[in-house]
């Protein structure tokens, strides 16, 4: 048993979609969530640079006291998740894995889709575990640089979303994907409409709800897991706060209450 908090984080609300999957699996565990929003969006930054975000937010949460970390983030766990496992200790669990695995699953023909931010499409991660399930699949990425800063401004309807979304659909259409892995976490509150240009005769994967198993599937192996709900759970953002709270609990569907505002910048102890 361990009652200490599980940290999370993303560059902003899109982390969220795999909370809400937490709490449903975990409702006993105590969370500390950290919004990078000064810096969203991460899907154009440079590998270096977001791998010194790691290092600063799990640096950040690891002196908050965390017994594991989820990078709600596939930009960061496209990039980042390989160093990052290599310089902390503890758990850090990532949204690639679980979300290949369903997909893999999920697909009858073996033609399966991404649509992720330029960082997590350029890095090729997402191809690179596919292909290592099922050798035989053929993958077609799409990077889509409009959509976090959308979500981002609360605009998951508008029509300047729709029109976006038809244009990224485009490509994974024609290539006659029977699967589309939502490769961003911010892009769970666009399925929707996702789903209305795709049809139904495609399969859908959002990888939280496999991390949020994986997560369980780890507490319970390591002996990890929290008794009772033992205090709040904590919201911390590099940006306003103000915002955070009401987007973030529209988004969640629960009232997020008390966000903090810190900067984790140049925080560069890391190890064990
Ligand atoms: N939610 C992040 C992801 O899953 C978005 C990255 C961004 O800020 O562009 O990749």
């Amino acid at each position: 048993m361990d009652a200490r908090p599980i940290g999370m984080y993303d560059s902003g609300v899109g982390g969220l979609t795999v909370l809400k999957e937490i709490y449903r699996e975990l409702p006993e565990e105590r969370i500390i969530y950290y919004g990078d929003t000064a810096r969203v969006p991460y899907g154009g930054r440079p590998a270096s640079e977001i791998k010194r975000f790691a290092r600063e937010i799990i640096s950040f949460l690891r002196a908050q006291g965390v017994k594991m970390v989820v990078v709600a983030c596939n930009t960061s766990s496209a990039l980042a998740l390989d160093e990052a496992r290599m310089l902390f200790k503890m758990p850090i669990l990532g949204m690639i894995e679980p979300g290949v695995r369903a997909a893999v699953k999920e697909s009858r023909r073996g033609r399966i889709g991404i649509i992720a931010t330029e960082g997590t499409v350029r890095s090729g991660a997402y191809e690179a575990a596919i292909r290592r399930l099922m050798p035989g699949a053929q993958v077609v990425s799409q990077a889509c640089p409009l959509l976090v800063p959308l979500v981002e401004a609360g605009k998951t309807d508008s029509p300047e979303t729709v029109a976006a979304l038809e244009g990224y659909l485009e490509g994974p259409r024609s290539f006659g994907v029977d699967t589309l892995i939502l490769g961003c976490t911010h892009y769970p509150y666009l399925t929707r409409t996702i789903r209305a240009i795709l049809g139904p005769g495609v399969s859908i994967v959002d990888p939280a709800r496999h991390v949020a198993l994986e997560v369980k599937e780890v507490l319970a192996r390591e002996n990890m897991m929290n008794p009772h709900k033992n205090g709040d759970d904590r919201f911390i953002v590099s940006g306003d706060p103000g915002e955070f709270a009401r987007l973030g609990s529209m988004l969640l569907g629960r009232h997020i209450a008390n966000v903090e505002q810190i900067s984790v910048e140049d925080r560069t102890a890391v190890g064990s």
